[in-house]
């Protein structure tokens, strides 16, 4: 990872925020994008302080302009984009469908779908330029199997999945390489939101009974991105402590 620029979206807390540190500490440049700027700059100096390279980059994937914007700065700065990681989601409160509103699928799919979309495309516009690269999409287990109460956030990661694997198989000769993560239930705001009764509920419906920290999952995404996984595009990484089994 030495001196590889890393776009990391969804960095200030969380998968994302792991993933940066891991990144970080292997010696790539981290670029942590987000919209809250304090909570970014917090991450930057977290970095800093174990001697990483990061900067903080105010970036809203519901916005393409934002997106584009953002990833054309990254290329002025350091020349390059090597690495990508589309971790940047949101999560409604499970409803049944009869009780969710056509707003929250809209919302849904403009961040976990058409901006991981516009993430990838103007991602691997860039990495065309210098020969290749990897990028891994924050996808989910409510993206392989449907999960209840989930019907706008598992439509939205199933089509993670399927964004996933038609860019890696258009990719693939040119040396980039396109996987997706999916996780199990994962300690960070999204699920500290859901409240402790749930997370033990999730925890006992999980066969290592204990949901994942963010740590682990950054561990499987660090690993997709690496020279570890040069054989493999196009695949999920199921990471859930057995749930899906
Ligand atoms: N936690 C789980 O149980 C779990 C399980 C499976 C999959 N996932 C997936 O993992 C990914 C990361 O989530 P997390 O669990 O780490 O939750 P999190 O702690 O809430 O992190 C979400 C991140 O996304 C960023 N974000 C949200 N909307 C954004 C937008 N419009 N533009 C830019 N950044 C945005 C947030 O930053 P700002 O608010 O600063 O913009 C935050 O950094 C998501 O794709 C989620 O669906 C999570």
């Amino acid at each position: 990872m030495k001196n590889k620029v890393a776009l990391v979206t969804g960095a200030t807390s969380g998968i994302g925020k792991s993933t940066a540190v891991i990144l970080a500490s292997k010696g790539a440049k981290v670029v942590i994008a987000a919209r809250r700027e304090e909570k970014g700059q917090q991450v930057v100096e977290e970095i800093r302080a174990l001697g990483g390279e990061a900067v903080f980059l105010k970036m809203d994937v519901a916005s393409e302009e934002s997106i584009r914007d953002g990833i054309q700065w990254i290329v002025d700065q350091y020349g390059r984009l090597d690495l990508a990681v589309n971790s940047a989601g949101i999560s409604k409160t499970p409803a049944p469908l009869v009780d969710t509103d056509t707003k929250d699928l809209q919302d849904a799919f403009q961040t976990n779908v058409i901006g991981l979309f516009a993430c990838m495309k103007y991602e691997v516009q860039q990495m065309l330029k210098t020969g290749g690269g990897a990028i891994v999409n924050v996808s989910s287990i409510a993206g392989i199997r449907p999960t209840n109460l989930s019907n706008a956030y598992s439509a939205s990661k199933f089509a993670v999945e399927a964004l996933t694997k038609v860019a890696a198989k258009e990719m693939a000769s040119q040396n980039i390489r396109i996987n997706s993560i999916a996780p199990g239930p994962t300690k960070s705001e999204i699920t500290e939101g859901l409240g402790d009764t749930m997370i033990e509920k999730f925890s006992q419906m999980i066969p290592m009974k204990r949901i994942a920290e963010s740590e682990e999952i950054a561990k499987g995404i660090v690993f997709l991105l690496s020279e570890e996984a040069s054989f493999t595009t196009g695949t999920t990484l199921v990471m859930d402590g057995g749930f899906i089994i």
